[in-house]
């Protein structure tokens, strides 16, 4: 072994080296530090979170794109420390406190540094703590892009009053997905777990159905209301015949977990030109979007629930976690 080689500096990490497993799958090993390229900056990590996209990659669910090899470092949202930047990086220098979203394809949440592209990275201000930070990236991001960009509402309070479901409102994306639907001009009508209802009503929204009882599976608001939005975040599927009855005359699901009956759905509604639409939803994620979601959290406007933290050296209980389907708001690994 070279001198150079002995000095590379190891972290530790958790990785996978193939499909299936689920979190006995997962390794805890030592690797070098990455090296930053041209264009990214080199991060010591202060707090990772799950999304259940990360463990449906190891399942294999999206081969054969992600993971692009074995082995694989999960995890894709990440909030931490500029340590070293690439070539080229003009807008971060060493020391700035950041929150990242590394790409599926990339990932490298669960270890101690990270390389991150700097176009997908935004300043984080003190006031936002590392684990409200990367909270923000996948969850918040789809929350926002759902509520803004596929369903049309201003979040600025502005336009004509609508009204909102926001299905499994006690999820990662759920949750963001309330706080931010409240800056609208809007009614919200939420769906979670008995336990969870007075919490979700403390997070703005105006009524709160037991997705376990009749009425609540059934989507009826108690109010009477007809949705004009759905926001439909729960990872158990809700068929488009329960959506229906419930829309007002223009009413539109955003599905942000399509399967293949979401498919024949619109294909169906395509035919019959209703008026009532499902559109699936897929996550691109843009930093200036990122960045407006840091500053709601700065002002005080939008906060990342937290249901636990989980050390490193414990991220399979995290992985266990997220697999189950029962966390309250985002789990967060700490290096
Ligand atoms: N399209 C995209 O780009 C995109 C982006 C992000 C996420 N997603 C997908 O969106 C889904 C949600 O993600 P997430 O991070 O929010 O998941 P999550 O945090 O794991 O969601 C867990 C929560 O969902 C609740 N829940 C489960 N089924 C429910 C139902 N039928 N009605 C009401 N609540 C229900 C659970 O409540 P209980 O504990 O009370 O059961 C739990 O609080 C996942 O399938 C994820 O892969 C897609």
């Amino acid at each position: 072994m070279t001198l150079a080689a002995m000095a590379t500096k190891l972290m530790r990490a958790v990785q996978y080296n193939s499909y299936g497993g689920g979190a006995s799958g997962l390794k805890h090993v030592e690797v070098p530090v990455p090296t930053p390229k041209k264009g990214e900056i080199l991060l010591k990590l202060e707090a990772a979170t799950m999304n259940p996209v990360d463990w449906r990659i190891q399942k294999g669910k999206m081969r054969p794109f992600f993971p692009p090899k074995f082995p694989h470092i999960p995890a894709t949202d990440v909030a931490g420390e500029v340590v070293e930047v690439g070539k080229g990086v003009q807008k971060f220098k060493p020391g700035d406190k950041v929150v990242a979203y590394l790409t599926l394809a990339n990932g490298g949440g669960l270890a101690e540094f990270v390389t991150a592209s700097e176009s997908l990275t935004v300043a984080r201000p003190p006031e936002v703590s590392a684990a409200q930070g990367a909270g923000l990236p996948i969850a918040g991001l789809t929350a926002l892009q759902a509520l803004t960009q596929a369903a049309g509402l201003n979040l600025d309070g502005s336009g004509q009053k609508k009204n909102i479901l926001i299905t499994a409102a006690s999820g990662g994306v759920g949750q963001y997905a309330v706080q931010l639907a409240k800056l609208g001009n809007t009614h919200v009508t939420a769906t979670c777990g008995a336990r969870n209802i007075e919490f979700i009503k403390s997070l703005g929204a105006d009524e709160v159905l037991d997705y376990k009882t009749p009425e609540g599976a059934a989507l009826i608001s108690p109010s009477g209301r007809k949705y004009d939005i759905a926001v439909h975040c729960a990872i158990t599927g809700i068929p488009w015949s329960t959506f229906k009855p419930n829309l007002s005359a223009n009413g539109k699901v955003i599905n942000i977990t399509p399967g293949p009956s979401t498919w024949a759905a619109i294909a169906q509604n395509t035919l019959t030109f209703s008026k009532k639409q499902l559109v699936p939803l897929l996550l691109w994620a843009k930093s200036e979007n990122l960045d407006y979601l840091v500053k709601l959290v700065k002002e005080g406007k939008l906060k990342t629930v937290i249901d636990s933290k989980h050390p490193l050296s414990k991220a399979e209980d995290a992985w266990a976690k997220s697999i189950d389907g029962h966390a309250t708001g985002k789990i967060i690994v700490e290096p």
